[in-house]
């Protein structure tokens, strides 16, 4: 089975604005799309329409509709720039468990897909049961490093997916940085990773993207 890639770009310099665009250019050069997924600033979303053939996701969504809510990103506004899906509670990004409940309700009101991102094994059995699309375990500690979760917890990898239902993923990150850390964490009973410094720091990171797609 093909993994499910998920490349955060953060707010990487070479990652924002224009450098975005000319990213996702480059990884649109890749044939076969399936289970690519592209985390892009707010403030880059409205690419979504000009890679209509990409899955382009938010790095954050808020609980709130529209209203006066300044500085929100509501979940309607980005369906309606053609965004389908959004990280949540991020390690960088970290909400309360009363608004992760409510948007998580919400998203699927609204056919909408949230990775919800946990920092533990407590975390994923406390929100599984809100059966969100993806869960995506990432250990603080490792993120933006070079020791690949896969190395560093792989008991906790097989124990967490084993708690997602069959309606939810369960994706892994933090360090990852080879198509070996992807294998051995799908080995293990994830359905892919959510990466970030391994491609988008990379000095060629189309050339990354391609090794862990194994040049589809
Ligand atoms: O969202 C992905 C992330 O936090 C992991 O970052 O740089 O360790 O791949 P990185």
């Amino acid at each position: 089975m093909e993994p499910e890639i998920f490349i955060n770009f953060k707010h990487y310099n070479n990652a924002i604005g224009y450098n975005s665009e000319k990213l996702l250019s480059e990884f649109g050069t890749i044939n076969n799309q399936k289970g690519l997924y592209y985390c892009i600033a707010a403030t880059d979303l409205r690419l979504q329409k000009t890679f209509p053939s990409l899955k382009i996701f938010s790095q954050h969504v808020d609980s709130n509709s529209y209203g006066a809510f300044t500085g929100s990103i509501s979940i309607e506004s980005l369906k309606d720039i053609g965004i389908h899906g959004s990280l949540l509670n991020h390690s960088e990004r970290r909400i309360q468990s009363s608004v992760i409940e409510e948007t998580v309700k919400k998203s699927k009101a609204l056919d909408f897909e949230i990775v919800l991102c946990v920092e533990n094994l407590d975390e994923v059995k406390k929100y599984s049961i809100l059966e969100p699309s993806y869960i995506a375990y990432e250990p603080p500690e490792l993120i933006g490093g070079n020791v690949s979760v896969s190395t560093s917890k792989p008991e906790i990898i097989e124990q967490a997916s084993k708690l997602c239902s069959g309606k939810t993923k369960f994706l892994v990150g933090a360090g990852v940085k080879t198509r070996k850390d992807i294998d051995i964490s799908m080995d293990l009973g994830a359905s892919g990773v959510l990466i970030a410094s391994g491609i988008i720091r990379n000095a060629k990171p189309i050339n990354m993207l391609f090794s862990l797609t194994d040049n589809r």
